[in-house]
């Protein structure tokens, strides 16, 4: 089996290509920048903006590989997209990893989101989570269609969640079961 955490250069559909790997520490600037663009934005992810610098460095080295993962796809020095998993912490919820991901403009639409969420899933298989977790925004038609591509199956709704540009919008929870599905009980 493939290591999930391996470097990797790979080819996008327009002919460009990434390295996709972990994050170090050192990449705080990089992914700064990338993750600033896409909250100026508004309108895909939660965060709107990371003003420091040694901020970004401690989030960043807290990301063990073990329990959490964050990988890169880099252009050159530049940070053109990122995915996260994070493992639940507590005894409960142990099994599920909860998963972002965030691709800057101009590389969007070219393959980088499937290649960045389907590693993110093959390394959470690998370290045995048993669900994937995430919440997207209801307007975001396209993250919603590649959730649903990989399997990902709606949950729940949390109405008028999220305010955006004095809108209000329903935040979407999705799940994907990486094995078999275990129906819920009573302890
Ligand atoms: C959402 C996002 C991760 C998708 O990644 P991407 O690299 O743009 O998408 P890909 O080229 O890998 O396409 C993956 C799938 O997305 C869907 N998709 C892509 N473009 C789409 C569009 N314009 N409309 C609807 N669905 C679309 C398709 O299902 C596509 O699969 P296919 O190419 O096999 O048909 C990326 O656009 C992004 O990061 N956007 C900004 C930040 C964001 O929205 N983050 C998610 C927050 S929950």
């Amino acid at each position: 089996m493939a290591d999930p955490l391996r470097a990797e250069r790979v080819t996008l559909r327009d002919g460009r290509a990434v390295l996709i790997r972990p994050v170090s520490v050192d990449d705080a600037e990089a992914t700064l920048k990338n993750i600033n663009l896409i909250g100026a934005e508004h309108v895909y992810i939660m965060i709107e903006r990371v003003d420091n610098l040694d901020e970004e460095r401690r989030w960043l080295s807290s990301f063990d590989g073990i329990r959490s993962v964050l990988l890169l796809a880099l252009a050159g020095r530049e940070v053109v997209g990122s995915a996260d998993c994070q493992g639940g912490t507590y005894p409960k919820d142990r099994h599920v990893g909860g998963v972002g991901i965030a691709i800057r403009d101009g590389w969007r639409e070219v393959g980088l989101g499937r290649v960045l969420m389907e590693r993110i899933l093959e390394w959470m298989r690998a370290q045995g989570f048993e669900k994937a977790e995430l919440a997207v925004f209801a307007t975001n038609a396209r993250a919603r269609r590649l959730y649903e591509s990989l399997g990902f199956v709606e949950e729940g709704v949390r109405r008028s969640h999220v305010r955006i540009r004095g809108a209000y919008v329903d935040e979407v929870l999705m799940g994907l079961w990486l094995g078999r599905e275990v129906r819920s009980g009573v302890p």
